[in-house]
């Protein structure tokens, strides 16, 4: 598959205009030229290191939700207290921000980014491009130059809107298909995928680098740790989809894994381990975006859910931290109170599910210790 590039007299902008935290991946190229190059490199990035400085914690954070941040008062502390990054859950989602084609809803999304900026806490944007949560205005688009107008007039807006106040961006979410590579092509089919084409990947990299040159750049997915063929072919086509934006002149800065986990799948460690070494090489970060356990096939009461929940975050973060330090490890949500898991995958008994770091009444579980130290230990 491949996904057309922008005009290259765009890329070449892009360039010249990219921010210092994407020297990365574009000494990359330089790198691969020349060993000595990439020696000398190495031993640079040593030498800004203070000697055995400590190594600093990979920041937790969790997605919050509008409404509720509204109305409950607990569900505010608990983010406040046990967050360095809170983000908008849906609040960024286009048919939200966009119920019709005039208005830019940015309040709610604006006063949870504030609320914590103001707590000393950062924020991250999610997102500009999804398959899901399109209003019906949009999806009536119907003539591919409209369609192009509206999405890059979409990020070039909102990501102005919110320059300086969220340090990156999920560009994308969620564009590969269900299954690549079996009955599906390699990418969802989608709004933009049909308007569009492949091509609305790189377009909607390049016009956020542009609109807002200091956010890292995001492509985002889910099943990218489990043991399978599917989620080995999820994998490489991630790769893929990272390399050709790159040869194309476009700006990744991390890919984002939802972290989405089942608790009766396997991880598949090395492989996940092998998938960060191999975005390090190509100058690619890697963080937790939507960490959660989906329980619904895990039989048992609240003790056998919660073991099935350590284990396989515990296998999660053995994978991650193996492949190269993450950035951030995020959850979506962070009390069972609040979580899209039961609505979309009740458990068969009809027991509460179980997927977030604090229960219904805001206790931690024993599984988010571990997350803790783990984080500490950097
Ligand atoms: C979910 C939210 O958690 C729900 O509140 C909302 O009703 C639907 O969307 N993958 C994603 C998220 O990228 O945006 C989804 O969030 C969950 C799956």
């Amino acid at each position: 598959m491949v996904i057309a590039a922008e005009p290259a007299a765009l890329d070449a902008v892009e360039r010249t205009t990219l921010p210092s935290h994407s020297a990365a991946s574009l000494t990359r190229r330089s790198l691969l030229r020349s060993g000595a190059g990439a020696l000398a490199a190495v031993a640079g990035a040593g030498a800004l290191r203070p000697a055995r400085a400590a190594p600093a914690s990979v920041p937790f954070g969790a997605a919050i939700q509008f409404e509720m941040f509204d109305i409950d008062a607990a569900y505010r502390h608990a983010f406040r207290d046990e967050c360095a990054i809170v983000l908008p859950m849906n609040e960024l989602k286009f048919g939200l921000l966009r119920p019709s084609r005039e208005q830019f809803l940015f309040e709610p999304a604006d006063r949870l980014v504030d609320w914590a900026l103001s707590n000393g806490q950062r924020s991250r944007g999610h997102t500009f491009v999804w398959w899901s949560t399109n209003p019906d205005w949009l999806e009536a688009i119907t003539d591919e130059a409209e369609a192009e107008r509206v999405l890059v007039d979409h990020i070039e807006r909102t990501a102005d809107h919110f320059r300086g106040r969220l340090e990156s961006w999920d560009v994308v979410n969620e564009v590969m298909a269900h299954e690549p590579g079996g009955r599906d092509g390699p990418l969802r089919d989608s709004f933009w995928l049909q308007r569009l084409g492949p091509r609305h990947i790189p377009l909607a990299f390049g016009t956020a680098a542009r609109a807002d040159p200091s956010a890292r750049l995001v492509i985002n997915d889910y099943d990218l740790e489990f043991a399978g063929d599917r989620y080995d072919r999820r994998r490489a086509l991630t790769l893929d989809l990272v390399r050709q934006l790159q040869d194309a002149g476009h700006r990744v800065d991390a890919v984002g894994i939802q972290g989405h986990l089942y608790s009766h799948l396997k991880i598949d460690r090395e492989a996940l381990a092998r998938f960060g070494r191999d975005l390090k090489v190509l100058g690619v970060g890697l963080l937790a975006t939507e960490l959660d356990v989906i329980d619904f096939q895990v039989p048992g009461g609240p003790d056998e859910i919660d073991e099935a929940a350590r284990v396989v975050v515990s296998d999660f973060l053995d994978g991650l931290f193996a492949g190269q330090r993450p950035e951030a490890v995020i959850a979506w949500g962070l009390t069972d109170r609040y979580s899209w898991v039961p609505d979309a995958m009740p458990r068969a008994d009809g027991s509460p599910s179980r997927p977030l770091p604090l229960d219904r009444d805001y206790r931690p579980k024993p599984w988010f210790a571990d997350v803790r130290q783990r984080l500490t230990q950097g």
